[in-house]
């Protein structure tokens, strides 16, 4: 049933205004939270429990007819926009000759025009393949049975706040215990943890941090893991979950010199970064990076699921035939919509509205943590943004509690936001790259009235 006051359909047509008419979360939303205890499992957390009807733009209308501004993006999701135009229409001609073969047993264009897509987008202009898969957990874990199978060797290198997924491979590289790891043990062995270059925490300064940590962590995997023995580098080249992290500057490209002469696989996981969300189609462009395996979900698709692995043929093909797949890997629809999201990525040049996103919202960030102690710091690229908000007053201890009081404190106001870090202190923003930008100046501005609040009772305590 369509709830009043809220339109039929989402997409790009949808009014691109905040409009709130019930608290939040409002009356339609509380009776399906309440549904939703006795049927859902607890494990399955959430943000903001307000029940989505339509999206489109930069806005989410939930079912009370709130129309809230998102900086969110479904976790960096639908860049292109919820519902955009070109993806509905590619899904719906796709689902209406077919739906479902297994790319593995009949094949189609699709799958393979989206290979090609990938091939051609991703660094570097060395010969290349790609295989699909259905989420980004799935991508790392086939990037490592790739690497495994193309080296001959075990190991792999991860990194300090590293988020890979929620598999039990993905978890054993993923750092954070509560609450993704917390009993959900042993995880694969073979995964070795290193210290990453994070600036503003670096002991002696932001400086010398990517140079001093890449000094550390090729110690660490020539001295104690055993360089020979590591078939696999994984690295976010900004890390996502654990806190839009960017590494210090010389970190990416000396470990990717040292894979190299190592023969060590450096590879991206670009999963919460492709798809122009930080300024370049691929964050790891930044510095000069070009990864031997790079892995991909989350904007590839306009909110469809899929996932790929691109790499360097040699490395790729080394699986024998049969070795990777999986029933739905590369489903038709996916394709489709992957297909139609890439060529809005490409046609609107949505990296530089990510580029114009940042450039826009970095300086009232900056601007916000100059009047508060509380945000330590203010970091990200184009459209992938961060505060890192700790107690103030000349204390860096990280502040969980005031984190989640602002995130509570925007979304009140209508505005999806984001947390994040190892000790859940960072407010992330996550807007879709279409955002109409009064639309993002209205979420900066609820962002700071929700600092003011906030601010004000941690001054008191
Ligand atoms: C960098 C990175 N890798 C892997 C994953 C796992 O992706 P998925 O949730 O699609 O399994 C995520 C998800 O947030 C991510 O940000």
């Amino acid at each position: 049933m369509i709830p009043p006051n809220v339109p039929a359909r989402g997409g790009p047509g949808l009014p691109q205004v905040r409009r709130l008419v019930t608290e939040i979360p409002g009356p339609r939303s509380r009776a399906l939270a309440a549904r939703r205890t006795g049927a859902v499992a607890r494990g399955v957390g959430e943000t903001l429990p307000v029940y989505v009807h339509a999206a489109g733009g930069g806005v989410v209308v939930d079912v009370d007819g709130n129309s809230l501004i998102d900086f969110g993006s479904g976790i960096a999701v639908v860049s292109v926009g919820n519902a955009a135009d070109g993806v509905v229409e590619a899904v719906r001609e796709q689902v209406g000759r077919f739906t479902h073969t297994c790319f593995m047993i009949t094949p189609y264009e699709g799958y393979v025009a989206v290979c090609e897509a990938l091939n051609r987008l991703t660094p570097g202009d060395h010969d290349k393949r790609s295989a699909l898969f259905n989420s980004g957990a799935e991508a790392v874990e086939n990037a490592v049975k790739i690497a495994r199978s193309a080296t001959g060797r075990d190991a792999v290198v991860v990194f300090e706040h590293a988020y890979h997924g929620r598999t039990n491979l993905t978890l054993a590289m993923t750092a954070k215990s509560m609450p993704y790891k917390a009993g959900f043990g042993p995880f694969a062995p073979e995964v070795y943890r290193v210290p990453l270059a994070y600036p503003y925490r670096w002991p002696t300064g932001r400086e010398h941090c990517g140079e001093q940590a890449a000094a550390r962590v090729i110690e660490l995997v020539r001295d104690e893991i055993g360089a020979g023995e590591v078939a696999a580098m994984v690295i976010e080249p900004i890390q996502g979950e654990g806190g839009f992290i960017v590494p210090g500057r010389g970190f990416l490209p000396r470990l990717a010199e040292f894979c190299a002469d190592t023969g060590i696989l450096f590879v991206a996981d670009e999963i919460q970064t492709g798809f122009a969300r930080t300024g370049t189609m691929f964050a790891c462009e930044d510095e000069g990076i070009v990864p031997d395996l790079i892995t991909t979900a989350k904007g590839i698709a306009g909110g469809m699921p899929l996932a790929a692995v691109t790499g360097r043929a040699e490395i790729m093909d080394a699986p024998q035939a049969g070795g990777l797949g999986g029933t739905y890997g590369g489903n038709p629809a996916a394709c489709a919509a992957a297909l139609a999201a890439i060529g809005l990525i490409e046609s609107a040049d949505l990296a530089a509205r990510a580029r114009r996103i940042g450039e826009l919202a970095l300086p009232r960030l900056r601007a916000l943590a100059a009047r508060h102690d509380i945000v330590g710091d203010v970091r990200g690229r184009g459209a992938m943004l961060a505060l890192e908000l700790v107690r103030g007053g000349g204390d860096t201890s990280p502040d969980k509690e005031l984190t989640a009081a602002v995130a509570a404190a925007c979304h009140r106001r209508g505005l999806i936001v984001l947390t994040a870090g190892t000790w859940g202190n960072v407010l992330r923003l996550l807007p879709p790259l279409v955002i109409d930008e009064p639309l993002l100046l209205a979420g900066l501005d609820l962002l700071d009235e929700a600092f003011a609040e906030c601010a004000e009772s941690a001054a008191s305590r």
